[in-house]
């Protein structure tokens, strides 16, 4: 099962997939928790350079890297996990080039559904979870993260861009979801830490928290 977590900054996700990680490792079940950008040898190279708010990079270019470090991503990581059995959890994946790089920066969102066809080849996810929040919200509480971080307020490439920005962004997931409603699903991610993981828990596919245990 590969399960992806999507949404705008400072929706929770990272938050409830650390609960889920503790549940899995309680339950005994193989999994591998993984991101991107920067979830193999390659991407936390082009990571650290995709996230530098002083990278000077265009629009074009910085979606390549993004599909680069993901095509790299699902043949050294993800692909090999599913195949040993475990459950993937990944914090972004495809959607999010498809909505950050398509509604935010403004490239054709068509084009990019298909060179996401390319970049995963044929490895979408089984399930994606979409934690759906007002950017006001979202944006006030990655400023209080970054803040508790002690990391500058220019640290997150995206963070620093202006509210419209990520008004689109959310729209731009709100209507994927539409497109694919047999795969996501939406979390309403106002509500507290508990609510929003219980519903995590009730949205998994069930053999992700209910199959075989580890091999010892
Ligand atoms: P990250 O520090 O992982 O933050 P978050 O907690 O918001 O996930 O930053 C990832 C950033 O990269 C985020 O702002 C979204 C952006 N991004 C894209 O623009 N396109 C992509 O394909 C991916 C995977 C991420």
């Amino acid at each position: 099962m590969f399960i992806t977590f999507e949404g705008i900054e400072g929706s929770g996700k990272s938050t409830a997939l650390d609960r889920l990680c503790v549940e899995l490792d309680r339950r005994n079940r193989p999994f591998l928790r993984t991101r991107e950008p920067g979830g193999s040898e390659l991407g936390k190279k082009l990571r650290a350079f995709l996230l530098d708010t002083r990278s000077d990079i265009v629009p074009t270019a910085e979606l390549f890297l993004y599909l680069a470090d993901r095509a790299q991503h699902v043949e050294r990581v993800v692909r090999p996990a599913l195949e040993a059995g475990a459950v993937v959890l990944s914090d972004r994946f495809a959607d999010s080039t498809i909505v950050y790089q398509g509604w935010g920066r403004g490239l054709p969102v068509d084009t990019l559904v298909r060179l996401n066809d390319v970049a995963v080849s044929g490895l979408w996810p089984d399930r994606t979870l979409l934690f759906d929040l007002e950017p006001q919200t979202g944006l006030r509480r990655a400023v209080e993260r970054n803040r508790s971080l002690g990391l500058s307020q220019a640290e997150g490439r995206f963070e620093a861009e202006e509210l419209a920005f990520h008004q689109r962004i959310r729209e731009g997931y709100l209507k994927r979801a539409g497109e694919c409603p047999e795969r996501f699903r939406i979390i309403d991610a106002s509500a507290d830490a508990d609510t929003v993981f219980a519903r995590v828990l009730d949205l998994l596919p069930p053999p992700v928290l209910c199959g075989p245990p580890r091999r010892p």
